[in-house]
């Protein structure tokens, strides 16, 4: 059994599902007996933020505040879908699941039989499209880069690791058709003759609805040699990722396909220059593969209209189980946060008042109340020491003490740094034991931030700083000193 101790859910009940579980199984979390009877593992995020607190029994999802019972066998197993809507009245990605939308094979038949790869690179160029996943490159950018080898190889990102960000699991299982219609579409613009799709192991839904949808698409000639006449071959495969929130990152991810530990490794070489067994890789998000269909279809002019002139488009926000309407919707980029959490979310639960915002992940930031009148945009969010990442966001209320949240944050960042750099795997370490001493930090921990912000492998390290000092900043007088 595996159980989510990740933002959404420890939002959710202020981390109390855990003991509880414990206790109606008999077994404590991430015990090392070799042969136990049920054998129970503390994981980060399973993509059920907006009715966790969440766990999969085997592969069976159980979600909600009954979550023990159900784990126990006391309840039924149960868990909601997820809430989706758009907000545009336009949508880009969700256009498949809002309804209505043309069917983006159509789009992908056309193009690979009609088409050049210089136009749909040029589409997508003028779209002004960015990656979504998180660090905001420009697609077309990263396409160029890549070099147009026949060996380069396209993978789909559906790792989706930050807790409170279900975006890329509502997408797979939802309308996996649009995704990968995507990915072919990115094959064709690269010259790839092979994508991938790499599903985290905690969506096994997601996994099973992509390798449905890949025979489907085969047997449907979209896929295989030459599909419908154009003159090129394209193979897809769908691929289980092993579990920890920095195999989600690109060169850690190519680093668990080619068999190794999902850690990061040093760039340059850059994944587009020599990436899964040398070859040219592109790595791009699922939900940036989604808008793809649209763009190619409708024309980059029309998507570069949308959102704001230095961020174009639209962007998936979710919000968690905290809010009273959690779900997950799509709003063009720049739209006011406060819109999203009042209007989209109709604020908190039982009319609870909203301490702190956590926008875009672990790598991302925390706003307080007052901020919320910022526009969704990635310079926004960063002018205020936060970052959009994959725009979760996660409400946390005056139930949980600022103290417990950042303990909170340093315990993901030491379960989870991968360890490859020595500033981030140190680092988070002490950071946890600084905040679990309830000492407020000296200078040497004010260094040991810059150290990780400056000299860490990946962004992970790099991010954490940032995250941290955010949420100091966001509680003011409550967390005054915590920084260091
Ligand atoms: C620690 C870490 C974890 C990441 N996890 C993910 C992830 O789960 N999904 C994802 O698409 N990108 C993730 N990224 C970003 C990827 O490295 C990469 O930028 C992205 O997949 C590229 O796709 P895009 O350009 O379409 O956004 C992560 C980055 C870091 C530093
Ligand atoms: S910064 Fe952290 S997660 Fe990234 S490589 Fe270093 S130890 Fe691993
Ligand atoms: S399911 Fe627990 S944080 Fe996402």
């Amino acid at each position: 059994m595996r159980v989510c101790t990740a933002t959404a859910c420890f939002a959710a009940q202020a981390g109390r599902h855990l003991p509880a579980v414990e206790s109606v199984l008999g077994v404590t979390a991430d015990d090392r007996d070799p042969d136990p009877e049920v054998s129970l593992r503390t994981v980060r995020c399973l993509g059920y933020c907006y009715g966790g607190p969440a766990a999969l029994d085997g592969v069976t999802a159980c979600a909600g505040p009954d979550v023990a019972g159900q784990l126990a066998g006391r309840v039924r197993p149960h868990a909601p879908p997820i809430p989706a809507a758009d907000a545009t009245g336009d949508p880009v990605v969700l256009a498949g699941i809002a309804g209505g939308a043309e069917d983006p094979w159509r789009t992908w038949a056309e193009t690979v039989s009609r088409r050049t790869p210089e136009l749909v690179r040029a589409e997508v160029a003028s779209s002004g499209l960015r990656g979504r996943g998180g660090a905001g490159y420009p697609v077309a950018a990263k396409w160029a880069a890549a070099g147009g080898s026949p060996d380069t190889v396209v993978i789909a990102n559906g790792d989706e690791g930050d807790p409170g960000s279900y975006a890329d699991r509502l997408l797979m299982e939802a309308d996996p058709a649009r995704v990968l219609a995507g990915l072919a579409l990115a094959c064709f613009a690269c010259g790839a003759r092979h994508g991938l799709v790499l599903v985290r192991s905690e969506y096994p839904a997601a996994l099973a609805r992509m390798r449905e949808a890949v025979a489907r698409a085969r047997a449907d000639g979209h896929l295989g040699r030459r599909p419908h006449g154009g003159g090129v071959d394209l193979e897809i495969e769908v691929v289980t990722g092993a579990g920890s929130y920095v195999a989600g990152e690109e060169t850690a991810l190519i680093a668990e396909l080619e068999g190794g530990r999902g850690c990061a490794r040093a760039r340059p070489p850059y994944p587009t220059d020599r990436g899964l067994w040398d070859a040219p890789t592109v790595v791009n998000n699922v939900e940036t593969l989604a808008a793809l269909p649209w763009i190619v279809s409708r024309g980059g002019a029309a998507y570069a209209r949308r959102g704001t002139p230095g961020e174009t488009g639209t962007k998936l926000v979710c919000l968690s189980e905290r809010f009273a309407r959690p779900g997950c919707h799509e709003v063009e980029l720049g739209t006011p946060i406060r819109r999203i959490v009042t209007e989209l979310g109709g604020g908190l639960r039982d009319g609870a008042d909203l301490e702190v915002l956590q926008v875009g992940g672990p790598l991302g930031g925390f706003l307080a109340e007052e901020e919320l009148d910022l526009p969704l945009t990635e310079r926004d969010l960063a002018g205020h020491g936060a970052a959009l990442g994959h725009a979760g966001l996660v409400a946390v209320d005056g139930r949980i003490e600022p103290l417990d949240v950042l303990r909170h944050v340093w315990e993901f960042a030491a379960a989870e740094s991968c360890g490859a750099c020595s500033p981030c795997r140190v680092g988070s370490r002490r950071g946890l034991e600084q905040v679990r001493s309830g000492v407020p930090p000296d200078e040497a921990h004010a260094r040991m931030l810059r150290l990780m912000g400056e000299a860490s492998l990946c962004a992970f390290g790099r991010r954490l700083p940032y995250a941290v000092r955010s949420l100091v900043r966001a509680y003011g007088e409550r967390l005054r000193g915590w920084a260091g």
